[in-house]
């Protein structure tokens, strides 16, 4: 009984908020509940920390939740296949800075939970032969890999997860802090160093004893590391397509809320132009099984920087007319590298063409509740996208959109 009440409550709610929007041409069958409302999880895939594995319940919260991101496991093999090519043209003498004929290389870690770092940490660590059969700091195996045309055994010298004082992860400041110590401990037996991604990559070059020269590489193609790699500061790094992934977390979102079902949702748009003659120019694979739209990565080095400097937004996405829409964001980390430097302003460009009015909440990157806290007003808005802390958070969201 008292549930009833409570669920005419809220319901009561919900059509008072619509009218008091001003709702338009709105009548009480227009009234959306929350839990109908799309929901677009991005950049960090609903899964469980530890075995990777897809959270489907939060993914089948409702037939309008997709996740928008690219492919993890591919983009580590990139990462590995792009360090075994730079070595396979390198000069082993040169390389090999104490000439112990072993290449020793360290490894920063974002953050042991996250699957884009997983893999990115085994991509890595399967390319040079030092993979022992998991991405936890440390465990690694001999490997060997083609230095200019001498096969040379390769090592793992030390790995750290690289968590910050404050608990967050893939922080910049502690590979700092890691990359002076390393150099301190090991010297010379570091010939190559290497990060799951730019952030910490760019910090290893902050570390006043970084040894110059000594290749390195990120992932994410931000714009500092762009430049770093035009200077020969960076050796190379991968870009996820960050441009193609804001795209694409719009893109569904407007798709939905346009009623769009089916194979409309990521195929409007996408492969072909939607109803608005928009098309995002990328190619974003859709993996039916995980409801998850991927966009490709691709290495980026000195043979091609100059093409992604250039920093070009795609000329796909242009102003629609499409009637204005209400979508809460949320970011895990305000002082997130990739996703404040390279995502959000993608998102906030790509937005207003959209039609899309984008509300922007971010967290601290070490509590859930730092979203979740301005996770609020919720039957204020048409649609979500969510960048939880943790990936395993899933469900402290959807509860929240239960009516
Ligand atoms: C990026 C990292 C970023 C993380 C945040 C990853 O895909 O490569 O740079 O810190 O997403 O979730």
């Amino acid at each position: 009984m008292k549930k009833a009440l409570m669920l005419m409550l809220i319901a009561l709610i919900a059509v008072t908020s619509v009218f008091a929007q001003g709702g338009a041409e709105g009548t009480a069958s227009d009234v959306v509940l929350n839990r109908d409302k799309p929901l677009v999880f991005f950049n960090r895939q609903p899964s469980d920390p530890v075995s990777g594995e897809i959270d489907m319940e939060t993914m089948n919260w409702n037939d309008k939740t997709y996740y928008v991101g690219f492919d993890a496991v591919g983009g580590g093999v990139v990462q590995g296949q792009m360090i075994v090519d730079y070595l396979a043209s390198a000069d082993p003498a040169k390389l090999d800075r104490n000439g112990d004929g072993v290449i020793g290389y360290v490894l920063c870690i974002g953050d042991v939970g996250h699957n884009d770092s997983r893999a990115r940490t085994q991509g890595i660590r399967q390319a040079l032969g030092t993979w022992a059969g998991s991405t936890d700091p440390g465990v690694s195996q001999q490997g060997s890999a083609n230095v200019g045309g001498t096969t040379m055994p390769v090592v793992e010298i030390d790995s750290r997860a690289m968590t910050g004082t404050d608990g967050s992860t893939w922080n910049a400041n502690a590979a700092t802090d890691a990359m002076g110590n390393w150099a301190t401990q090991y010297g010379t037996q570091i010939d190559m160093v290497i990060s799951n991604n730019d952030g910490m990559a760019m910090g290893c070059l902050q570390a006043s004893n970084y040894p110059t020269g000594v290749p390195i590489f990120g992932y994410d193609a931000n714009a500092d590391a762009l430049e770093a790699i035009a200077q020969g500061r960076l050796t190379g790094t991968v870009s996820q397509n960050a441009d193609a992934q804001a795209e694409a977390t719009l893109q569904t979102l407007r798709n939905l809320l346009d009623g769009l079902t089916g194979a409309d949702v990521y195929t409007k748009g996408f492969t072909e132009p939607d109803q608005w003659g928009n098309q995002i120019s990328a190619t974003v694979d859709y993996d039916a099984e995980n409801k998850a739209l991927l966009a490709a990565n691709e290495a980026v080095t000195i043979a091609n920087v100059d093409r992604l400097l250039s920093g070009a937004r795609d000329e796909g996405i242009k102003q629609s007319e499409a009637p204005v829409v209400d979508v809460l964001l949320t970011i895990y980390n305000s002082a997130d590298n990739f996703l404040s430097s390279n995502y959000l302003p993608a998102l906030n460009y790509y937005a207003p063409l959209m039609g899309i009015n984008l509300t922007v909440v971010q967290g601290d990157g070490q509590n859930e509740s730092s979203c979740l806290d301005r996770f609020t007003n919720l039957s204020n808005f048409d649609a979500y996208a969510i960048n939880m802390v943790k990936t395993n958070s899933g469900p402290d969201y959807t509860s929240r959109l239960q009516y």
